[in-house]
């Protein structure tokens, strides 16, 4: 079976890691406008969730890891109103279009976005009152590294929450998002994004990840607790919370 190793953007000898970068780096001007459209704006929905699950938490200190153009921490930084959130990613594209709408928004103090890996964050232990993740964690080149890092710079007590697709296990929703990952979307990606192979590693990558209880499980494994696992529209995208 293949592990979240394996599938990777191209068939080249770089790592994965590498490889992701180049992806988001290349496609990170159409990125937004393409994101939007083949959720047929649902991700949106989806977003808002998943930050509304830490407003009772009330985090000053937030980390938007993956945070790749910033919606997700912009839409945080609306929602939570915390002092400070940090988003980090490794495709310096994506923190490009990232910091043009954080200069319009005239969020420079509020919200900074920085280059770095999620399996070795720039940050010191016991940092941030909650970490988010939005549809970062698949791409990952080591996933239990990845969450062992994010639950090192979490204080204690304090959340991750991470949003990320996932697989329908009933009919007729299996049947028709397999037929929609796998073939319109990777035709309307290849349509309007220059690169023509990252619509199809989205659905690759969705199908090799460890989703529902197999990722609640990692998540327990490297040292958060009080784990949830809420399935978002028939199971196309699960939403899990845990507590470090
Ligand atoms: C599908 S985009 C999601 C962006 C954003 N969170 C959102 O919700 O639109 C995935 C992002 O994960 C980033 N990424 C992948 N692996 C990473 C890693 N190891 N560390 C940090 N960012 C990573 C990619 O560069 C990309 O910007």
């Amino acid at each position: 079976m293949a592990t979240s190793e394996t599938v990777k953007p191209y068939n080249d000898q770089a790592a994965k890691k590498e490889q992701v970068a180049d992806m988001f780096n290349n496609i990170s001007g159409t990125y937004d406008f393409l994101n939007h459209f083949l959720s047929l704006g649902i991700d949106i929905i989806w977003r808002r969730k998943a930050i509304r699950t830490l407003k009772a938490a009330n985090p000053q200190y937030l980390l938007d890891v993956a945070t790749g153009t910033g919606d997700f921490a912009l839409e945080a930084l609306r929602i939570l109103k915390p002092k400070k959130i940090i988003g980090v990613d490794i495709s310096a594209g994506m923190l490009e279009v990232a910091r043009e709408k954080i200069a319009r928004r005239n969020l420079g103090d509020r919200l900074e976005v920085v280059l770095g890996d999620s399996e070795n964050l720039p940050f010191a232990d016991n940092t941030f009152d909650a970490v988010t993740v939005a549809f970062g964690v698949r791409n990952f080149e080591n996933l239990e590294k990845g969450l062992a890092d994010i639950c090192r710079v979490v204080k204690p007590g304090g959340k991750v929450v991470v949003l990320e697709f996932s697989k329908p296990r009933h009919f007729p929703v299996k049947q028709l998002y397999r037929f929609y990952f796998n073939r319109v979307t990777p035709f309307i990606g290849k349509l309007f994004s220059k690169d023509r192979r990252a619509y199809s590693y989205l659905p690759e990558s969705v199908e090799q990840f460890p989703d529902g209880s197999r990722f609640t499980d990692i998540l327990r494994h490297v040292g958060f607790s009080h784990t949830v696992c809420r399935p978002q529209t028939f199971g196309i995208c699960t939403l899990y919370i845990g507590t470090k």
